[in-house]
């Protein structure tokens, strides 16, 4: 993407791409069918995505060929005229929140200049994410919690005490908790959604300063795009403990199953973020209906450093089965 018209246009185009699949699974909210609000918003964001000029290829989607019929890794999308890019998509980041009616539930997408997203499998991985206007390398993914914290509380000049680590409410989780805990730190238990739990690093007014523990890597990868519009510091590894996963890793091009991946090596070049919301959550409102359709979004652009919040009102029916 070295031509910046053409990056600053995607920029916006992005937006739809994001709102659409997000009023698609807005739908189904609350509707107990997370295969079904993950489906609707993959519909949604593909249909949009190919009418984007861009040679696009997707390395972070919903799976691999033979398991996913759509947004596969590997599948070409766009009209094919424009500038070749990768893709790194969620339609649906928190499909059992959307299924349960519940807070925070986002649709995301990424782009990047071809060949500078980490083709991810569809694995776990380990990650320790902290916002901007910090010295760097002031965390290590391999270090324990309580060293983390206390280099993040020295530094930052911020007491022990008030240091907030966000991490996913997950049984594996239970000795980072306590680290944390005994630490002195408080903890921001998360039921879904670590790519916005990473975000929150960046955002003081979130009250969170770290991000720890494992998740999806596909979200690994799409977090650290927003980080690398918004400034901060991510480390990460994929969680390979057995051969299937190694297997499916080497697949992917990955030679070095322990490597600690840092923000540039999991994207290298510029990079383009958007999500919606589907329901309200502590990053964005969702969807509302109020004389048409609301959708809430921010998007970000890495050259510039550009976030923009945007609000916006849809009322053509048709479009957006308003019914
Ligand atoms: P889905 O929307 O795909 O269900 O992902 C939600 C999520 O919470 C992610 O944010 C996170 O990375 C991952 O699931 C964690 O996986 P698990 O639920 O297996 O612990």
């Amino acid at each position: 993407m070295s031509d910046n018209t053409i990056d600053r246009i995607l920029t916006l185009e992005l937006v739809r791409v994001t709102e659409r699949a997000a009023v698609a699974s807005s739908l189904l909210v609350g509707r107990g069918d997370e295969k079904e609000a993950d489906q609707a918003a993959v519909d949604a964001m593909r249909k949009e995505l190919n009418k984007l000029d861009i040679q696009g290829e997707v390395v972070i989607g919903e799976g691999e060929r033979d398991e996913a019929p759509m947004l596969y890794i590997g599948e070409k999308v766009g009209t094919g005229k424009g500038p070749q890019v990768d893709i790194a998509l969620d339609p649906l980041e928190g499909t059992t929140l959307t299924a349960k009616g519940q807070a925070d539930a986002l649709t995301t997408i990424a782009m990047a200049e071809k060949g500078s997203l980490l083709n991810a499998a569809d694995v776990y991985m380990d990650k320790i994410a902290i916002g901007p206007g910090c010295p760097d390398d002031l965390v290590h993914l391999d270090e324990d919690p309580d060293v983390n914290i206390k280099a993040y509380s020295k530094a930052m000049n911020k007491p022990i005490e008030l240091v907030t680590v966000c991490v996913l409410d997950r049984p594996r989780h239970g000795d980072i908790i306590e680290s944390i805990r005994s630490a002195g730190a408080r903890v921001r238990l998360i039921p879904d959604g670590d790519i916005a739990g990473v975000i929150h690093t960046t955002d003081k007014s979130t009250g969170i300063d770290i991000y720890m523990g494992i998740g999806g890597a596909p979200e690994g990868v799409l977090a650290a795009a927003a980080l690398k519009c918004t400034g901060g510091q991510m480390q990460a590894k994929l969680v390979l403990e057995d051969q299937e996963k190694k297997d499916r890793a080497t697949k992917m091009g990955i030679e070095d199953y322990n490597k600690i991946y840092k923000l540039n090596d999991l994207v290298s070049g510029d990079a383009l973020f958007a999500a919606t919301g589907v329901t309200n959550g502590s990053m964005l409102t969702g969807i509302e209906h109020n004389n048409g359709l609301w959708t809430n979004t921010v998007v970000m652009r890495s050259s510039s450093g550009t976030v923009r919040w945007i609000k916006s009102h849809h009322t053509n029916k048709e479009k957006f089965n308003l019914g």
